[in-house]
């Protein structure tokens, strides 16, 4: 194994709460990298012997986003779809089926290549953890094959069967919920760590969510649901009854929801891409901040909702349309995805923890949300090696 320093950091990024701030943040910092994790951290001029140097020339360093929410696993684009929408037809669950209905005829090696080219497209945007979803399959060989093609690229991969309900079942819905418990989670769960379901009108309700996302735990899943993205709904309440590690989306909350989000440490993953595509209002993040809910930010990278691969992009409508500071969206961005995929490995740099990390083109990491739009990561670092 080799060393490596990278010195001459102005601005270090760590997550580390032991350092005060939000962010454990360092001036003129060093860090080494010993095989794939995270060896020393500190100041440049106190920094330890390693086998190689790399002087960052002042710029800011920070760890590699996770991005705790996409659906990578699909074939075709839904453009025409965005562009009705950006004249007024609003967004509605239904569209899936359309994407559902390209996957099915796609080979496995298209449905792969286009699970390689967003990935290299987010890595190059900075981002080192991706969870991946299935749902867009809905049979019980299409959801399988979702869910190994994703397991080639992370170890977050999610059985999302409970999409929506496939058009053969749309008179018998119980049918298709007693399918995606039954012979469609026997052959998903071996490719899945977690398991998830869209609460929403036009999609599941609370009973039909409660039993999949308890069958889902019986078989060794985890639990995140998609909940509160259209209209207030059951689904934040949910996620908190079962303990799931989050609640996605969470547009529109009552203050019940935050209570219940609060004291169950149930992550709110807010994916503010979602509402710039859809045009729809941003959740209240600063509610949720305040009331000392954690927050990760993730893209929902999908062909339908919103179809961004862009952490920085999310984070800059963070900022600028939900209030959060930019510390706190940088956090949720890095150590609030780690939060929402139980990863303790990941989100932050501190001695021990994977080598994820970003060289931003920037002094500061302010500059995420200050140049909006501008490709600021120069190099990532993945498990201590240079993409
Ligand atoms: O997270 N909300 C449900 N699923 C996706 C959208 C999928 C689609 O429209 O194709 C989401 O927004
Ligand atoms: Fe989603």
């Amino acid at each position: 194994m080799t060393s490596l320093l990278l010195t001459g950091i102005g601005s270090l990024v760590t997550n580390d709460p032991a350092r005060g701030d939000l962010l454990g943040e360092l001036h003129d910092a060093a860090l080494v990298i010993d095989g794939s994790k995270v060896a020393w951290v500190g100041s440049r001029r106190e920094a330890p012997a390693s086998d190689a140097a790399l002087d960052v020339g002042g710029r800011a360093v920070i760890p590699g986003f996770v991005d705790s929410h996409s659906h990578l696993v699909f074939a075709g684009d839904r453009a025409e779809e965005f562009a009705a929408r950006m004249t007024g037809t609003p967004y509605s669950a239904g569209g899936i089926r359309t994407t559902v209905a390209a996957t099915r005829q796609a080979t496995d090696e298209q449905l792969t290549a286009n699970v390689a080219r967003l990935v290299t497209e987010m890595r190059r945007q900075g981002t080192t953890t991706v969870e991946i979803k299935s749902g867009y399959g809905l049979t019980v060989g299409d959801e399988a094959r979702a869910l190994e093609i994703a397991g080639h690229f992370t170890d977050e991969t999610t059985y999302l069967g409970a999409h929506v309900v496939p058009p053969e079942y749309a008179d018998d819905p119980a049918g298709y919920v007693s399918l995606v418990t039954g012979p469609m989670l026997d052959a998903a769960a071996k490719h899945a760590k977690w398991v998830d379901v869209f609460v929403e009108r036009g999609a599941f309700d609370e009973s039909q969510g409660r039993a999949i996302l308890e069958a889902g735990m019986a078989r060794g899943l985890k639990a995140r649901v998609h909940a509160n993205q259209l209209g207030e709904g059951p689904g934040v309440q949910l996620a908190c009854s079962v303990g799931a590690a989050a609640a996605d989306h969470c547009t529109y909350l009552t203050d019940a929801d935050i209570d219940a989000l609060a004291s169950t440490g149930v992550v709110a993953g807010l994916l503010p891409a979602i509402e710039f595509s859809t045009r729809s209002p941003y959740p209240n993040a600063r509610r949720l901040l305040d009331a000392g809910v954690t927050v990760a930010l993730a893209t929902d990278c999908n062909p339908g909702s919103g179809y961004s691969s862009s952490m920085p992009f999310c984070i800059a409508l963070a900022v600028r349309e939900m209030h959060m500071t930019p510390a706190e969206a940088l956090w949720s961005a890095t150590a609030g995805g780690a939060a929402s995929l139980h990863r303790s490995d990941i989100g932050h740099l501190t001695p021990g923890a994977q080598a994820n990390l970003s060289i931003l083109d920037a002094p500061t990491y302010l500059h995420l949300p200050y140049r909006p739009g501008v490709p600021l990561i120069t190099q990532t670092y993945l498990a201590g090696r240079p993409l």
